[in-house]
């Protein structure tokens, strides 16, 4: 079984919670991906929902399997989010952001009554930070940013190099929002609250693939079977 085969069952088991009617967060990734092609079967055969995708990108995906989609300004609040992450803890706390989409998937989270991880089993991992954390910042002021994002990082006790995130022409990579993204490769995050916080005080900082306590529950797919955990 492959690696896109077992994301696939995960977003299956995922879209088992949909029920007619609900307002639905829609992740970016090639996890989320799976939910929204599998999502947008169901519509076609008549399933109700309306969804907010996290990114441009999973707009289009959306709209071409035939989702119909809303804004925030539109609801106050989503019924389930449902997404992919880059690392996934015991505690249901995540990194996300390899796709750059962490400031979208991070608001619709939170403006979510659940959230729904959807991963392979090998983003399960025992402490968060081998997976480098993506730092969303904004452009102007950029050294001064890296200065705080590493003065932050040294008084919870870590270190480790920060690298500007390069988009395909070589230049930086701009997420839909505009902003840079600093990846941190941090090897080990022992408190990634304390960690989390620490990077929310920066100005220059929108925003950090650290989301503590927003999953409710993750869908994990293994050769084995599907494992739960909530
Ligand atoms: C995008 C994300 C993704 O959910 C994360 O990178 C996982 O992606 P994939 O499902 O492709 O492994 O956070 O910003």
């Amino acid at each position: 079984m492959s690696p896109d085969d077992l994301k696939r069952q995960a977003a299956a088991t995922a879209l088992e919670q949909v029920r007619d009617g609900m307002k639905l967060g829609l992740g970016t990734g090639s996890t989320a991906k799976h939910f929204v092609e599998l999502l947008g079967a169901k519509v076609r055969a008549g399933l109700n929902v309306i969804g907010v995708p996290t990114s441009e990108v999973t707009r289009a995906d959306a709209e071409r399997c035939g989702i119909p989609l809303t804004t925030l300004d539109e609801v106050d609040r989503l019924d389930i989010t449902v997404d992919g992450a880059d690392e996934i803890d015991g505690a249901l706390n995540l990194v996300k952001g390899g796709g750059g989409a962490l400031l979208r998937e991070k608001i619709v989270a939170a403006a979510s009554d659940r959230m729904i991880v959807i991963a392979d089993d090998s983003k399960l991992v025992e402490t968060l930070g081998r997976f480098p954390l993506p730092i969303e910042i904004i452009p102007f002021g950029l050294a001064a940013t890296r200065h705080a994002i590493e003065q932050a990082m040294a008084s919870c006790g870590i270190s480790g190099e920060l690298k500007l995130r390069s988009g395909k022409d070589g230049h930086a990579f701009v997420t839909d929002g505009g902003h840079w993204i600093i990846d941190a490769h941090l090897g080990r995050i022992p408190d990634a609250t304390r960690l989390a916080a620490t990077l929310s005080f920066i100005p220059g900082v929108v925003e950090h693939g650290l989301f503590i306590g927003l999953a409710s529950s993750a869908v994990l797919a293994s050769p084995q079977g599907i494992r739960i955990m909530e």
